[in-house]
């Protein structure tokens, strides 16, 4: 019958292509032409091919039966395989498909015909993850030519794991000798007032109780493969109040014992040296790096790490997100003064004191530990013009300077020359001492990103509408969709972002922070253990990670990826727990209630078997 007849309103418009709906008689679909199988879903209802004479075709055994989860169905092909006319493709149990009361009627749909745009606007009868299946096939369209997404595996040494920050973990905050960190007095996070003290309602006082479970968390992290494990250090726990002359032995132990738990385990510790937790003293007797005089503090600081740690720590970052100081002051770089009473010249004077002490940081390690790899961090928003008008462009170009002008500082050595101009415009003198320029000539060995959202750009303050992010927001992309936070939802930019990056620098890039913010449900699995079936994050991270292998194919030299928030911890932004990360749950609610056990989610398993595959598994089910 014609498409148009079947009763389903994402097939019936034709938004996926146009073809012809077929009832199968017995239960086996075979190839209909020589070719190639570009994707197998996962729930082993229907596959697309692309022929030898490059059509696109999708076989969609049944309407609904993306629901069945694969029950009833059997995949007799991979991804990436040859098939000849009339070789079998998928088997399935067409009575008892029938007795669930599923129609079987089934579209041959040829892809290359589809129509995507009409998604947007489609407001029809519900169809359980045709997002999804659509999204699966504009990536199969887009790489047609290679007929396959991820089937190559990632560099043998590629570094697979998660990250949290200390301050969203540990808890502890005041255990062994540790003095308050400007988190102890953020309970609302990024949006709401600072406290005195600490209060009862902060969530970060007793993070996930990493401080006293780092053991158990590790061995749950080791059991998923992870090569990498991404923390930091509570500078406050190794100096109190941070311009001590003698470090608090007691914190330097904890560390230690996090790092070898981490070697028995097989993982590669990498360490943010600075995560957003400048020591509260430093904040308030200082006005945090504001003041030249925290170079020497931080410094004093990273040489005791250093020493300490030279034979445990290979990898280290020097601050996170870096450039999020622009929009963060307080967080980001510990300044007291009222981000609204900040000029743009103080500013970019605390900027300059940390690309300075970034740098010292890169000396000092690689003459303490010749054969450590030292790292900048960056918050990495692809910027796009929100049109093709040249003022977009340029207005684009601009916003996105604000970002990558700490990554350039970092990779080469200097201030960039459109900083003079931009310096000249704002009436900023920076104040800088004879050592300075030589210090920053000590560039780092890799650049490190967080990756979450893009956004655009336009010159035309009409058009302004918003779209928030963790630190950075900005305009809206009207064609991506965002996560219930307003963060909008990009993969490619990410292997945009990479090329971008790799193109400017030739540095080895890692991804260390990505994944989406969810509520997970706590449910039972069928052997009464408790689970998330978070399959949403499943989605995420994998349509990352493939446009990941994008960018390696692209020839991008990519050295890790730690997913954010590996394990369930506090929000930076909001610093609440409903908004969840992890691979592993955490029962801690932002009532302070709960028993911290810990539990694995279904993601769990995905990703141990990303980092078994080696990346090969991604491709599973495209
Ligand atoms: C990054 C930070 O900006 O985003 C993390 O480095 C943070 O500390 C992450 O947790 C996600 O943001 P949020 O607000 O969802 O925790």
């Amino acid at each position: 019958m014609p498409l148009s007849n079947v009763n389903d309103p994402v097939f019936s418009t034709e938004m996926m292509g146009q073809g012809v709906a077929i009832l199968p008689k017995r239960g086996r679909v075979v190839s209909p032409v020589n070719g190639k199988v570009v994707s197998v879903f996962e729930t082993k209802h229907a596959v697309t091919l692309t022929f030898d004479n490059g059509a696109e075709i999708l076989i969609h055994v049944g309407l609904d039966t993306v629901s069945l989860n694969g029950q009833y169905f059997e995949a007799l092909i991979c991804s990436g395989e040859k098939v000849k006319i009339g070789e079998p493709l998928l088997q399935f149990d067409i009575d008892k498909i029938k007795r669930q009361g599923f129609d079987l009627i089934s579209p041959l749909i040829i892809c290359n015909t589809a129509s995507f745009k009409e998604v947007v606007s489609f407001t029809g009868k519900e169809v359980k993850n045709w997002k999804r299946s659509l999204s699966l096939l504009k990536i199969n369209l887009h790489n047609r030519e290679r007929g396959l997404c991820v089937m190559k595996e990632f560099p043998a040494d590629f570094l697979w794991g998660g990250a949290i920050a200390a301050n969203q973990s540990e808890g502890a905050y005041n255990a062994d000798g540790k003095g308050l960190s400007i988190q102890d007095v953020m309970p609302k996070g990024f949006s709401g007032p600072i406290t005195e003290e600490p209060t009862p309602d902060n969530m970060k006082l007793v993070g996930i109780d990493f401080y006293h479970r780092y053991k158990e968390d590790i061995k749950l992290l080791a059991e998923m493969g992870f090569k990498a494990f991404r923390i930091s250090i509570a500078w406050s726990r190794i100096f109190p109040n941070g311009d001590e002359t003698e470090p608090n032995e007691l914190g330097l132990q904890f560390y230690d014992r996090v790092f070898d738990e981490c070697k028995k385990n097989g993982i590669e510790p990498i360490v943010t040296i600075s995560h957003y937790e400048t020591p509260l003293y430093l904040s308030k007797m200082y006005d945090g790096w504001l003041n030249r005089k925290l170079i020497d503090f931080f410094i004093r600081y990273v040489e005791t790490i250093f020493t300490r740690y030279k034979d445990k720590v290979k990898y280290w970052l020097t601050f996170n997100e870096i450039n999020s100081i622009l929009y963060e002051p307080f967080c980001s770089g510990g300044i007291y003064t009222d981000k609204d009473k900040l000029t743009k010249q103080d500013l970019y004077q605390a900027i300059h004191h940390e690309l300075v002490a970034s740098a010292m940081a890169v000396k000092l390690g690689h003459e303490i530990m010749p054969n450590a790899k030292i790292g900048c961090m960056i918050l990495a928003v692809p910027i796009y013009p929100l049109s093709s008008k040249p003022d977009d462009v340029i207005a684009t170009m601009q916003k996105q300077r604000e970002i990558v002008f700490f990554a350039d500082v970092h990779a080469r050595g200097e201030y960039p020359a459109y900083m003079r101009r931009f310096f000249k415009e704002h009436n900023i003198e920076i104040k800088m001492e004879p050592e300075d320029r030589e210090i920053l000539t000590h560039t780092v060995d890799f650049i490190s990103l967080s990756y979450y959202m893009s956004l655009c750009e336009t010159a035309d303050s009409a058009q302004k509408s918003n779209s928030k992010g963790n630190i950075l927001g900005g305009i809206a992309n009207p064609f991506l969709e965002a996560n219930e936070w307003g963060w909008q939802i990009d993969p490619q930019g990410l292997r945009y972002m990479l090329n971008e990056l790799y193109d400017r620098y030739k540095l080895p890039l890692f991804i260390v922070e990505n994944g989406v913010g969810a509520r997970d449900v706590l449910v039972e699995d069928e052997n009464g253990q408790k689970t998330v079936l978070d399959d949403y994050r499943i989605d995420y991270l994998r349509d990352h990670l493939l446009q990941v292998g994008e960018a390696l194919e692209d020839g991008v030299e990519v050295m890790g990826y730690t997913a954010w928030g590996c394990i369930d911890l506090v929000s930076a932004s909001t610093a609440e727990l409903r908004k969840r990360y992890g691979f592993i749950y955490v029962d801690r609610h932002d009532d302070g209630s709960g028993t911290l056990e810990r539990y694995k989610k279904k993601s769990f398993y995905w990703y141990k078997r990303v980092i078994e595959s080696n990346g090969k598994s991604l491709s599973e089910g495209m």
